[in-house]
């Protein structure tokens, strides 16, 4: 047995798990032994009480990682939406509504991913940083270079972060800068299409933790020649597909002009709605728009920090959730000014409250929210991990056999952290004190298919 920290592939950890399989249960598994096999895939997970117990400790003697007291072990965070070229520019540029922000200072920063020693740099910050902050799975937009794009996938897989890389599809000339858009819509399905093989292709990709994804900007930013390509293109390689929707007053407003009905009509009719579709922000979805996500099992990435500076309003995610949309959480680096999940969970809970309550205190109390809206922090973190991986149609995110051993190990004791449990015992008043203090001191190990690839290695 050994305290140190270690990859887990083909070995066992003890310790306590907390995870939310389902939006209203938190499961806090004391004292449970959790084996891996020798690709990362979680093979067992035993109580104290399980008959099987007593024989698989005594097999995994020699190499179990048994966690110390004041050590958690969560699900990793499954980020639904960043922008990786975005991250230089994070808590920068909030000052500006969407159209504006895109021309003044995002097409600018993102063209400079034409120089990929610049990508390299920045990719290789945002992918480590990420991994630090206990996101193990990121579905990510690239940039619209094909080759750039290449690299951001090249970087995940190099550091072993779960990944969905898409080269970013936007060929509209009279809405994209000349100088950072595809040249035409068989160019656009063309890189996309060389981006899906590199990854696909790739020697060092042998287990498929990274994936591609097609990813038309926003219907704003594209043709319908290209649209129309990239949902044949969906239909033959099936891959993943992601875009935004509805995002805001505006982005909304121009798809009903242009077509007469809303995003998801719009993007169904393109074929671009899937079971693997996973569609940004989404918040100005009509209750049809709800049923026809539901009908194709197409997920929503809820940015609840990015919608306060965007979107113009708070994404109803319970009604959402009640008509059975597939729902996760997004960053949407950058947004949304946080690199954290664990933050992106509290102002998930924060907004949903904001939405219930209403706003304005001009307005009488009974008037003033929408009822039925506030989520709770349980259901926030089921949705930045099971959820997320709900979404995405990938085993990950809860601790059960067959799902992939993606996790962060949280030490509370740790000094320099955020967390200060003094004498709690009780589980979710524990689980209460990790979601909000956890900072990136408390993330003592983070583990991708039971490999190590993030920590602060005291654990
Ligand atoms: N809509 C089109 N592009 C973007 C983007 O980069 N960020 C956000 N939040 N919305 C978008
Ligand atoms: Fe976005």
């Amino acid at each position: 047995m050994t305290n140190g920290i270690q990859h887990l592939r083909d070995k066992a950890v003890i310790g306590t798990f907390i995870h939310a399989p389902t939006p209203e249960r938190l499961e806090f598994l004391a004292d449970t032994l959790v084996t891996i096999d020798a690709s990362g895939i979680i093979s067992a997970v035993v109580p104290p009480d399980d008959p099987r117990r007593g024989a698989l400790e005594a097999r995994h003697a020699d190499t179990m990682l048994r966690l110390p007291e004041g050590c958690y072990v969560l699900p990793g965070m499954v980020d639904l939406h960043v922008h990786a070229p975005q991250y230089p520019q994070l808590g920068l540029a909030l000052d500006a509504p969407l159209e504006v922000w895109l021309h003044k200072y995002t097409f600018p920063l993102e063209a400079r991913y034409a120089d990929l020693d610049f990508a390299a740099e920045s990719y290789g910050m945002l992918v480590d940083d990420l991994l630090a902050n206990g996101t193990t799975t990121a579905l990510y937009f690239a940039t619209q270079y094909r080759e750039a794009s290449k690299l951001l996938a090249d970087v995940c897989i190099e550091k072993g972060q779960r990944a969905l890389v898409g080269k970013v599809a936007m060929d509209d000339p009279s809405a994209c800068p000349e100088n950072y858009r595809d040249a035409s819509p068989e160019a656009a399905v063309a890189d996309t299409r060389a981006v899906i093989e590199h990854i696909r292709q790739h020697r060092d990709n042998g287990e498929g933790r990274v994936l591609p994804v097609i990813t038309p900007r926003f219907i704003p930013s594209c043709t319908d020649e290209t649209l129309k390509g990239l949902g044949a293109l969906a239909a033959e390689c099936g891959c993943h597909v992601q875009t935004h929707c509805s995002e805001s007053d505006w982005a909304h407003g121009h798809v009903l002009d242009r077509y007469g009905m809303t995003d998801a009509a719009a993007l169904d009719g393109f074929g671009l709605l899937t079971r693997k579709t996973v569609l940004a922000h989404s918040n100005f979805l009509t209750p049809d728009d709800m049923d026809r996500l539901a009908t194709r099992g197409s997920g929503v990435a809820h940015c609840a920090l990015s919608n306060i500076y965007f979107a113009n309003s708070v994404f109803p995610l319970r009604a959402a959730m009640a008509r059975g949309v597939r729902v996760g959480l997004g960053t949407d680096i950058s947004g949304g000014p946080s690199a954290s999940m664990f933050n992106a969970c509290l102002t998930t809970v924060q907004s949903s409250r904001m939405l219930e309550e209403g706003v304005d205190p001009a307005r009488p109390a009974g008037e003033r929210g929408r009822p039925e809206s506030a989520v709770s922090l349980v259901t926030a973190f089921h949705l930045a991990t099971a959820g997320g991986g709900d979404a995405l149609e990938l085993p990950i995110g809860q601790f059960a056999p067959g799902y992939h051993f993606d996790a962060i190990a949280v030490d509370t004791t740790q000094r320099q952290g955020g967390i200060r449990l003094f004498d709690l015992t009780d589980p979710a008043a524990i689980f209460e004190k990790i979601l909000y203090g956890a900072t990136r001191a408390n993330l003592s190990s983070v583990w991708v298919d039971g490999r190590l690839v993030a920590g602060n290695q005291t654990a």
